[in-house]
């Protein structure tokens, strides 16, 4: 199958590669600007990885924006797009940061695009465990929700972004999610002590995901979500560099 990835460069985007290239398919890693002469002929897959170089609200709403219009203009021009992937994040549409609702205008341009298309709503990526510390940290504390938390490796996200793309269009959203559900802050709390961060975390139900309310069940899946299987001590173990 021929198959484009944008953002094939990135966390996740390097990993989907490597397994359809393992898979024996055609795989083109391109940016927004250079799928639009990657996306030529009948029957390509395009599965778009791309994220915003800047988390600020304004600039991250704009990325998404327009590089999903450019993209989707593209793939229509084309002509023959049998599935477009997009990469989403659990609870999009019920919380109130800027970043997500920069996915909820990117989730749209999707849905209203005409093209066949399959949403993958992930949960946060276990890879992103340092950077949400960081960004909740406040010297020597880490403020963090109680509410509940389902971090997935991204070799578990990658593995079954490569799975859809290979598979039909479902025309709608799936969700997908780690193995181990448990409150924020203990989970930051299990992963500082054992990368040897000596930061206290302190659970705080008034404290903000990148500036939305975390309630108990914002950031999970609701419904039925496809779980990976790698939950926080396996990663920590296959990356002894991690602890
Ligand atoms: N972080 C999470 O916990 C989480 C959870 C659920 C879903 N997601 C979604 O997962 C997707 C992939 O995230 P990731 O962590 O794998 O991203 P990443 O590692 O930051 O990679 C981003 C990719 O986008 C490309 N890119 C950045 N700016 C670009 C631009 N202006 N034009 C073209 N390409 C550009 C980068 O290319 P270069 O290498 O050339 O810069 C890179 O290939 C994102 O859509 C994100 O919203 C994230």
């Amino acid at each position: 199958m021929n198959i484009v990835v944008i953002g094939g460069t990135g966390l996740i985007g390097s990993k989907t590669v490597a397994i359809l290239r393992q898979g024996g398919h055609e795989v083109v890693a391109a940016s927004p600007k250079s799928a639009i002469s990657a996306i030529t002929g009948e029957g390509h897959v395009v599965v778009d990885l791309a994220d915003s170089p800047s988390f600020e609200d304004k600039a991250v709403l704009e990325f998404f924006e327009t590089s999903g219009r450019n993209l989707l203009a593209a793939e229509a021009a084309a002509g023959g797009v049998r599935h477009h992937v997009a990469l989403s994040i659990v609870g999009t549409d019920r919380s109130d940061n800027g970043y997500f609702r920069a996915k909820v205008a990117q989730e749209k341009l999707i849905e209203t695009s005409g093209i066949p298309y399959t949403i993958i709503r992930s949960t946060q990526f276990l890879e992103f465990l340092g950077g949400i510390a960081a960004s909740s940290a406040d010297e020597n504390m880490v403020r963090l929700s109680p509410g509940l938390f389902q971090p997935i490796a991204a070799d578990d996200v990658a593995a079954i972004v490569a799975e859809v793309a290979l598979a039909a269009p479902r025309n709608g959203i799936v969700e997908i999610a780690g193995p181990e559900r448990a409150p924020f802050n203990e989970i930051v709390a299990r992963y500082l002590k054992a990368v040897g961060d000596p930061r206290e975390v302190v659970s705080d139900p008034e404290a903000r995901y990148f500036g939305g309310r975390v309630e108990e069940r914002s950031l999970v899946p609701l419904g039925e979500a496809r779980l990976g299987r790698i939950g926080l001590d396996e990663w920590l173990r296959r990356s002894p560099e991690r602890a």
